[in-house]
C-alpha cells in the first residue's frame, strides 16, 4: 500500500463539541494503561447491573494457566440494557430505522415497540423449549427481525450463532453442528438488489446434515410459497399469536456466554469465537459512543450486515445500549443505482456513516456524478472498517462524500476483540488517510519481530496486544486449547494479532494486512484452507493451493492453483465448474477470481508448499522469487511462472 504523507487536523468546530480532545484522550489512555483495573471499575458502571461487580479483573495470558474473565460476580442481562432500561425516558423515540432492499420499504421502530417485539419473540423461543445457555443459529437477512432474534436469545439467555445468509447450506449445516443448535431462526426468503434469497430452501438442505435440529422458526418476509415440515417447521407471526406479551429478563452472570461467531482461521474449520456478556457489552457500547462521538439524537448508521462482528456490536449491541438510533440496511450500494447509500442518509438525516473499504472502491469506480446528485448534509463523521483502507479510496471518501468537513475514523478490529481497538477519535486525533493512528482506551498494542522482541520507536512487524480488555472473546466453543494455540502461543503472554503492522515516527499505527493464511476479500475473512479443502473435495481435483493477490476493489482477489487427477485434462469449462463449486460447498464470497491447472506445485523435499512462491506468482512478480534450491524440483516454478493469470 502506498503511504500518504498528508496529515488533516481536527477541525475545531469538531474538537469544541466532541466528547474527548486531544488533552483528555491522553488522560484518559495514560490512566486507561498505568490504572487499567480503576478505569475499567469505573466504566464497567456504564452498563446497568442487577447484581454489582466487586471483581473487576481476572485474567492470565500465561498459556498453562489462560483464563479471561472481566466484573465476574456481576450480574446483568444484554436486553435489559439495549431495551428495557431506556422505556423511562425513551419509549418514545426511534430504536431501529429499517431501510429495505426496495427504496418504498422503511419501518420505524421505537424502544416501545422494540420491548414488544422481542418480549414475544423471547416467550416464542421458550414456547420451543429453548433454555438459558441453549445454542441457537440464526439465517436471518438485514430485517429487523434479526435483531429482535438476538435479542430475544439474549433476554432469555441463550446463545445465538449467526451465520451470514451468504454462507451455502453445507457452511451453515458445520456450523448448526460444530455448536449443537436445536433451532434454527430463518425467514421465508431474503432481498438483495431486487433479486430473491432463498433462506428457508437453504436451511431445508443444510438439515439434511444436521439431524438434531428440533425446530426451524421461519419470518415471513417476501411472503412468497415455501415448504414447511409439519412438526419442525413453524412461522413467526403465527407462534407469536399464542404467547404472552410480556417476557422478564433473565439475570445472567458477566461471564455467561452472549454469542458465537464463527470466522476463519489459517487452519482447519472455521472457529466459533465466543464472546460473553458483561464485558462485552462494556467494550461495545463505550466503543460506540466514543470512537463515533456519539449523542443523543444523532441518526446512526453502519452498513455491515449482522452476519459478521461489525453487525453484531456497532449495528445492535453498541448503538442499543447507548439508546442510539440505528438504521439497518437490508439492500446493496448500488441498487437501484449506486447512489443509493448516499440517498438514504438524506433520507434518514444520517449524521455517523460507517462503511467497508470495499464499498467505497466499488463507488468510487462509478464517478462522483452519483454522491453529488446528493446533499448528505446531514452528515458528521464517517467510519471505515474491515481491512485497509488505501489512501485514494480514503482521499475520496473525505473528499467527494464528505465534503472534507467530516473526520474519517478507520478503525482496526476483529471479531476476537468484540469491538474497536485502534482508531482515531474524530475530536482528538490528526488523521493520516490509510492510518488507524491510534489506541482505544485500555489497549496497549505492540509491534514484535519474528522472535518475539518487542520493537521500539518506529517499527514494522507483528501486532500483538499486551494487556486484556473488557471485550476480548474468552475461547474457541468446544475447544479452549484452539484458542490458547491460535492467539496465545506464538508470542508469550501476548495476544497474538494475525496482522502486520508499521508504526510510524507520530506512534500512529498502519496495518499491512494478515501475515497468516487467512485473506481479507471484501472485508470478509476466508481462510486458505477451506477453500483448499472445498477445492480438493471435487472428485477431478488432486490438489490445491489458495493465495490471496491485490484486487483493486475487493482489496484481496482468491487465486487458486489446482493439480487434477492425472486422467483429467484442464479446460476453461472445468475452470468454471470449480468456482461453482466453491460457491456451493461455502459460499459466494469464497468463489476463486482465478484458476490456474498446475500440473506440480513448489514443494520443499519435506513436502511443504512453498505459499511465499505462489503468492508472488499470483501478483505477477515473480523477479524476485528469493531461494528456490530448496524446492523438491524447481522447474515446477518455469511452468507457473508461463501459465499465470495476471499478466499485466
Ligand atoms: O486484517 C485485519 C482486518 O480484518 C481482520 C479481522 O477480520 P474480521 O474478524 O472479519 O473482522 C472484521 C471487522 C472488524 C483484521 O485482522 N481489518 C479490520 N479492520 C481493519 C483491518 N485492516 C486494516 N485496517 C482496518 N481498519
Amino acid at each position: 500500500m502506498s503511504v500518504s504523507q498528508t496529515k488533516y487536523k481536527v477541525p475545531e468546530s469538531f474538537a469544541k463539541n466532541a466528547l474527548v480532545d486531544e488533552t483528555s484522550y491522553n488522560d484518559m489512555y495514560r490512566q486507561s494503561i498505568e490504572d487499567n483495573e480503576a478505569f475499567w471499575a469505573e466504566h464497567g458502571k456504564r452498563v446497568s447491573w442487577s447484581k454489582p461487580y466487586s471483581r473487576v479483573k481476572n485474567t492470565s495470558w500465561d498459556k498453562d494457566d489462560l483464563h479471561v474473565k472481566w466484573y465476574e460476580d456481576g450480574e446483568l442481562n444484554v436486553a435489559y440494557n439495549c431495551i428495557d432500561r431506556h422505556l423511562k425516558d425513551k419509549a418514545n423515540e426511534v430504536a431501529i430505522i429499517w431501510e429495505g432492499d426496495d427504496p418504498k420499504d422503511c419501518r420505524h421502530i421505537t424502544y416501545a415497540e422494540l420491548h414488544a417485539q422481542v418480549c414475544r419473540f423471547a416467550n416464542v423461543l421458550k414456547s420451543l423449549d429453548v433454555k438459558k445457555g441453549d445454542r441457537v443459529t440464526l439465517y436471518l437477512p438485514m430485517i429487523p427481525e434479526a435483531a429482535f432474534a438476538m435479542l430475544a436469545c439474549a433476554r432469555i439467555g441463550a446463545v445465538h450463532s449467526i451465520v451470514f445468509a451468504g454462507f451455502s447450506p453445507e457452511a451453515l449445516a458445520g456450523r448448526i453442528n460444530d455448536c449443537d443448535s436445536r433451532l434454527v431462526i430463518t425467514a421465508d426468503e431474503g432481498l438483495r438488489g431486487g433479486k430473491t434469497i432463498p433462506l428457508k430452501s437453504s436451511v431445508d438442505q443444510a438439515l439434511k446434515h444436521a439431524s438434531d435440529v428440533k425446530n426451524v422458526l421461519v419470518v415471513r418476509h417476501t411472503s412468497n410459497d415455501v415448504e414447511m415440515v409439519p412438526n419442525r417447521d413453524v412461522w413467526l407471526d403465527q407462534a407469536q399469536e399464542h404467547v404472552a406479551l410480556e417476557c422478564e429478563v433473565e439475570p445472567m452472570n458477566a461471564e455467561d456466554p452472549l454469542f458465537i461467531l464463527y470466522t476463519s482461521g489459517s487452519t482447519g474449520k472455521p472457529k466459533g469465537v465466543l464472546h460473553t456478556t458483561g464485558g462485552y457489552l462494556v467494550w461495545a457500547s463505550m466503543t460506540h459512543e466514543y470512537v463515533f462521538d456519539y449523542k443523543q439524537g444523532d441518526i446512526y448508521w453502519c452498513s455491515a450486515d449482522v452476519g459478521w462482528v461489525t453487525g453484531h456490536s456497532y449495528i445492535v449491541y453498541g448503538p442499543l445500549a447507548n439508546a442510539a438510533t440505528t438504521l439497518m440496511f437490508e439492500g446493496v450500494p448500488t441498487y437501484p443505482d449506486a447512489s443509493r447509500f448516499w440517498q438514504v442518509i438524506d433520507k434518514h438525516n444520517v449524521n455517523i456513516f460507517y462503511t467497508a473499504p470495499t464499498a467505497i472502491r466499488a463507488l468510487m469506480g462509478q464517478g462522483e456524478a452519483f454522491v453529488k446528485q446528493t446533499s448528505r448534509k446531514s452528515l458528521r463523521l464517517l467510519g471505515s472498517v474491515g481491512e485497509p483502507i488505501n489512501p485514494e479510496a480514503w482521499e475520496w471518501y473525505h473528499r467527494v462524500v464528505g465534503e472534507r468537513r467530516c473526520p474519517i475514523v478507520d478503525t482496526w478490529w476483529q471479531t476476537e476483540t468484540g469491538g474497536i481497538m485502534i482508531t482515531p477519535l474524530a475530536g482528538a486525533t490528526d488523521l493520516k488517510p490509510g492510518s488507524a493512528t491510534l489506541p482505544f482506551f485500555g489497549i496497549k498494542p505492540e509491534i514484535v519481530d519474528a522472535e518475539g522482541k518487542v520493537l521500539e520507536g518506529p517499527a514494522e512487524g507483528n501486532l500483538v496486544i499486551a494487556e486484556s480488555w473488557p471485550g476480548q472473546m474468552r475461547t474457541v466453543y468446544g475447544d479452549h486449547q484452539r484458542f490458547i494455540d491460535t492467539y496465545f502461543s506464538t508470542y508469550k503472554g501476548k495476544y497474538f494479532t494475525g496482522d502486520g503492522c508499521r508504526r510510524d515516527e507520530d506512534g500512529y499505527y498502519w496495518i499491512t494486512g494478515r501475515v497468516d493464511d487467512v485473506i481479507n476479500v471484501s472485508g470478509h475473512r476466508m481462510g486458505t484452507a477451506e477453500v483448499e479443502s472445498a477445492l480438493v473435495a471435487h472428485a477431478e481435483v488432486s490438489e490445491a493451493a489458495v493465495v490471496g493477490y491485490p484486487h483493486d476493489i475487493k482489496g484481496q482477489g482468491i487465486y487458486a492453483y489446482v493439480s487434477l487427477n492425472a486422467s483429467v485434462d484442464p479446460s476453461s469449462e472445468l475452470a468454471t465448474e470449480l468456482i461453482k463449486w466453491v460457491r456451493t460447498e461455502i459460499g459466494p464470497i469464497a468463489a476463486p477470481d482465478k484458476i490456474q491447472f498446475a500440473p506440480g506445485l513448489p514443494k520443499t523435499r519435506s513436502g511443504k508448499i512453498m505459499r511465499r512462491i505462489l503468492r508472488k506468482i499470483a501478483e505477477d512478480d515473480f523477479s524476485n522469487l528469493g531461494d528456490t534450491s530448496t524446492l523438491a524440483d524447481p522447474a515446477v516454478v518455469d511452468n507457473l511462472i508461463a501459465n499465470r493469470q495476471n499478466k499485466k
